[in-house]
This record gives structure tokens, C-alpha cells and sequence, in this order.
């Protein structure tokens, strides 16, 4: 076999990674075993009623309408809850006459297509509950899927419906893969896209048969608002790291934080350690009763990052001593994510080292506290002392040495401006508006990435292509919009730099120019 030529091996080496934005196309293929159904690549966040209704009469059109509304209007949406969910009992107890489920008239006068409608409207997307049985859980009895999965199946895409939870009751001694299997084959058939949510309690470890089966498949029973049964579905779901990935999720159940059965540590820490272990967030409390505080929690969206990062790593415990707990999850830009989860009833100090992350060398650390937002820098010791029941999360980067665009050299026409407020140094690079456009840094290596931070106040990506040493190494990268020209985001891209100098510059490829640029962070 020919060996690659070097620019070819270079140009492997690269894997180009934007932090701060869901960017599609940086995300790898999905492993051959997982449901080929395209959806899912991160874990599906959204509502689901159940937790904080069960079947009580306040399960209604009016109630689900309103947690649409507020997700917009509170900006959950923006932050990535997209599935709004509704459980047991929006059926009548009886199919009709041809044999079709019934939306239940006193709960969803408008019927459920309306509904869904109602939800799409506001970009959002609409989930909907059965089970794998003859009957669903709740007693009063209302049909299941079993032996009716086609026809289910094809209702529910009629309806709009975009996400299925298939519930395990009353499921006739029939095995689970084939119950299973049956209704993903439906939903497949049925030509809509559907998420699968596989309800079947870990009963048979369908973490391992499901993921060709289904998107995301419980671990555990159902969990209640309180700790015992929380932390319980953490520990049950943390062992099972290698088996979640994109398109195929292990689901430790929904959330319970705003329900208020827990203190604010203790929901920090349920939202703090499933997004570690890469769990679906579904929210599961009446949103339209919920404190601010618990919104703050449900918003983080530092910690929503590290659920929904494009690598879909789950965590793996680094340690679990007598009740002091280290997760550690590997980010898309080479950052991990550790916590620091204090299980037991009295302040502790918990440590770990960035060694033992595998996050590499370097002469420093950046620690950033996802819940205060402080940050700090360690040679290597991560270590915090956490109340009974906290839970301390951090995301640890490399510190690198930056390299301001005030240095650097800009094409003809190129101004260092410090008009927009939130920039690093005294200023940021405004490159002219061309085609060919450059910004321009000498760095010294040995580096394993870079990091340009940006901003871009238009709505389009400014795109660049990136050279090293005169050899183009990726050509077209986006910058994509901030948002603002004072929203400051990055850009990461893994390389391997030799020591010694590297001339490494950014060329705008359209005639908009580059982004306005702020520095170039080298990462050892
Ligand atoms: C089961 C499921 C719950 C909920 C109820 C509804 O217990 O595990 O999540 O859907 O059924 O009856």
C-alpha cells in the first residue's frame, strides 16, 4: 500500500470542531450498530408531564399549550429543549370502531393532531406516550401498542407525532427485543421521522440489544422527586457509559428539578450528573409553577454543553469512595468534563488530577466551574471541597499561551478596532471586507490545537481558509454567527505542530471578510 503523502497525513490529523454551536457537519458517522434513523445525535432534550402530573386532571390541552408557550417565551427553546412530551392517559380506554386509538375529549378537546400542530408552530417538536403491551401502566386501562404496532404507528405520524415512548405494561410474558423490534419497524414504515424512546426499566439491560432498536432506552424504574431515588438512577446508569452514543441513549428517566421535593444542591446535582452521563433532559416539572432559581437551573447552558456535546461521550467514574464520586466526560474540543459528587451527608473534600481525565500534558490547567462560573488555573490537582449532596463541575482545558490579534499581521486595509466591549487584550482584528482578506500569527510549537476567538454580528458564517506554514489545511472553516458583534465565541481546531516557529493564517474566502478576530490561543 502507498503510504499517504504528508499533507494528506497532516490533513488527518486535523478534526475541526466548533465550540459553542451545534455544527452538523463536524459530527462523525454513526457507529453501524446504532438505529439508522438519523435522530438523536445528541440526547434529546424537552418536557415530558408525567413527573409532575401523573394522570391527575390537570394533565390537559391547556397545560401542555402552556409549557409550549413558555418554552419559547422563557427562552428554554433557545437553549435546546425542543420535545414537548405528554404520558399515560390522553387516551380513551376504548379503540373505535376501526380499531384507532382516541384522544381523551375532556383532556384534549382539540384532539391530539391539533395539539401537535399547536406545538410545530412554535418550532417545536411533539412526543407521545404507549405502551408495549396490551394496556398502558395507569389502572384505569387504556389500550397499548401490542399487536396493533402498524396501525399505532401510522395514526401517530398522521398526527405530527415526532417522538414515541413506548412504555412495558401489561406486556403478555411477550419477549422485549421482539416488542421492541416490532414497533420501530411501525414507526419506520410509517415514513415519518420518530424518535424511539424505549420505556422498559433496564429489565432485560436493554443497553445491550437496543441501540439498532431504538434512540434511547431507560435503565432504571421510574424515579421520584426525591434523593434516595435520584442518586439511585445516577449509580444504576453511571456503569453503562460504554454502551450511550449518538442515536442511541442510555436514559436514567426524566428530570425532576423544579419539583420541588429536592434542594437546590441536590437538583443541581441531578441536572449536573445527567449531563455527564450524556442523559435525555426532559424536563418533568409543571413549568408554569417553577422558581426562577430552578429555571436558572434548567438554563445552565454551560452544563446543557457538556450534555449535548457533538462527541456524545457518556461519563466514566474515575472513582467512587465510600459515597465521594468522580465522573469524568471527554468533550468534542479535547476538554473534560469532571464532577466532584459529594453522595454522603457531610461536607467532603473530593480530588482527582487532570492525569488521570487522559486530557494529556501541559504546564497548566483552566478550570471553569460550571455552576459559579469562576475559573481558575491548577498545574494538575482538581480538587474541591463539596457540601453534603453538591455536586462541584468543572470544565478543564489545556492553558495554552495567547497570542493577541493586536500582534498579529493583518492584510492591507486591516484595523485593530476596540469598538465592541467583551475582547481579550486592547483589541480585536477588523480584516477588510474581501475575498483574500488575511489575519496573520507567529507561534511558536509545539501545539496540538488552536483556538481563535471571534465574534460575527451578521447572520451568515464568515468563512476562512486555514493555512499553516503556507500549506492550507482546511479550507472554507465557518465562523459562524455570534449572535451580537460583543458575543465573543471560538473557533477549535486539533493539529500537530512541531516545535519551533509556524506562521499560521486565517483567509477569508467570501466577500464578506473574516470574522472580527480577538486572538489564537496555542494549546501544548
Ligand atoms: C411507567 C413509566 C413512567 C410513566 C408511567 C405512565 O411507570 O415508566 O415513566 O410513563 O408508566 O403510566
Amino acid at each position: 500500500m502507498r503510504a499517504p503523502s504528508p499533507l494528506r497525513r497532516f490533513a488527518t490529523l486535523l478534526a475541526l470542531v466548533v465550540t459553542g454551536f451545534p455544527l452538523v457537519q463536524a459530527i462523525a458517522p454513526a457507529p453501524a450498530l446504532a438505529l439508522e434513523n438519523g435522530l438523536a445525535r445528541t440526547p434529546p432534550m424537552g418536557f415530558n408531564n408525567w413527573n409532575s402530573t401523573h394522570c391527575r386532571a390537570d394533565f390537559t390541552e391547556t397545560m401542555i399549550k402552556g409549557i409550549a408557550d413558555i418554552f419559547v417565551a422563557k427562552g428554554l427553546k433557545d437553549v435546546g429543549y425542543t420535545y414537548v412530551n405528554i404520558d399515560d392517559c390522553w387516551a380513551l380506554p376504548s379503540r373505535n370502531p376501526s380499531g384507532d386509538l382516541v384522544p381523551d375529549p375532556a383532556r384534549f378537546p382539540g384532539g391530539i393532531k391539533a395539539l401537535a400542530d399547536y406545538v410545530h408552530a412554535k418550532g417545536l417538536k411533539f412526543g407521545l406516550y404507549t405502551s408495549a403491551g396490551t394496556k398502558t401502566c395507569n389502572t384505569a386501562g387504556f389500550p397499548g401498542g401490542l399487536g396493533h404496532e402498524q396501525q399505532d404507528a401510522n395514526l401517530f405520524a398522521s398526527w405530527g407525532v415526532d417522538y414515541l415512548k413506548y412504555d412495558n405494561c401489561n406486556n403478555q410474558g411477550v419477549d422485549a427485543q421482539q416488542r421492541y423490534t416490532a414497533m420501530r419497524d411501525a414507526l419506520a414504515k410509517s415514513g415519518r421521522p420518530i424518535v424511539y424512546s424505549i420505556c422498559e426499566w433496564g429489565q432485560s439491560k436493554p443497553w445491550t440489544w437496543a441501540a439498532p432498536v431504538g434512540n434511547l432506552w431507560r435503565t432504571t424504574g421510574d424515579i421520584s422527586d426525591k434523593w434516595s431515588s435520584m442518586i439511585g438512577k445516577a449509580q444504576a446508569n453511571r456503569g453503562l457509559a460504554q454502551y450511550g452514543g449518538p442515536g442511541h441513549w442510555n436514559d436514567p428517566d426524566m428530570l425532576e428539578v423544579g419539583n420541588g421535593g429536592m434542594t437546590a444542591a441536590e437538583y443541581r446535582t441531578h441536572f449536573s450528573l445527567w449531563a455527564m452521563m450524556a442523559a435525555p433532559l426532559l424536563i418533568g416539572s409543571d413549568l408554569r409553577k417553577v422558581s426562577d432559581d430552578d429555571f436558572a437551573i434548567l438554563k445552565n447552558a454551560d452544563v446543557i454543553a457538556l450534555d449535548q456535546d457533538v462527541l456524545g461521550k457518556q461519563a466514566t467514574v474515575l472513582g467512587a469512595n465510600a459515597g465521594l464520586v468522580v465522573y469524568s466526560k471527554v468533550l468534542a474540543n479535547g476538554d473534560r468534563a469532571v464532577a466532584l459528587s459529594n453522595e454522603t451527608g457531610a461536607t467532603a473534600t473530593i480530588a482527582t488530577t487532570a492525569a488521570a481525565t487522559g486530557i494529556g500534558g501541559a504546564p497548566a490547567y483552566t478550570l471553569k466551574d460550571l455552576w459559579s462560573k469562576a475559573s481558575r488555573t491548577t498545574t494538575g490537582s482538581i480538587s474541591a471541597s463539596v457540601p453534603s449532596h453538591a455536586t462541584v463541575l468543572y470544565r478543564v482545558s489545556r492553558a495554552g499561551s495567547r497570542y493577541e490579534a493586536e500582534s498579529a499581521t493583518l492584510s492591507a486595509g486591516g484595523t485593530v478596532d476596540a469598538n465592541h466591549a467583551g475582547f481579550s487584550g486592547t483589541g480585536f482584528a477588523n480584516g477588510v471586507n474581501a475575498v483574500g482578506s488575511y489575519v496573520e500569527w507567529q507561534v511558536p510549537g509545539p501545539a496540538s490545537a488552536l483556538t481563535f476567538g471571534y465574534a460575527n454580528g451578521t447572520a451568515a458564517a464568515r468563512p476562512v481558509d486555514v493555512s499553516v506554514d503556507g500549506v492550507v489545511v482546511a479550507t472554507g472553516v465557518p465562523f459562524p454567527a455570534t449572535g451580537a458583534w460583543t458575543t465573543w465565541s471560538t473557533v477549535t481546531k486539533a493539529v500537530s505542530l512541531a516545535s519551533g516557529q509556524h506562521t499560521v493564517r486565517l483567509t477569508a474566502t467570501t466577500a464578506d471578510g473574516p470574522a472580527n478576530l480577538d486572538y489564537l490561543d496555542v494549546q501544548r
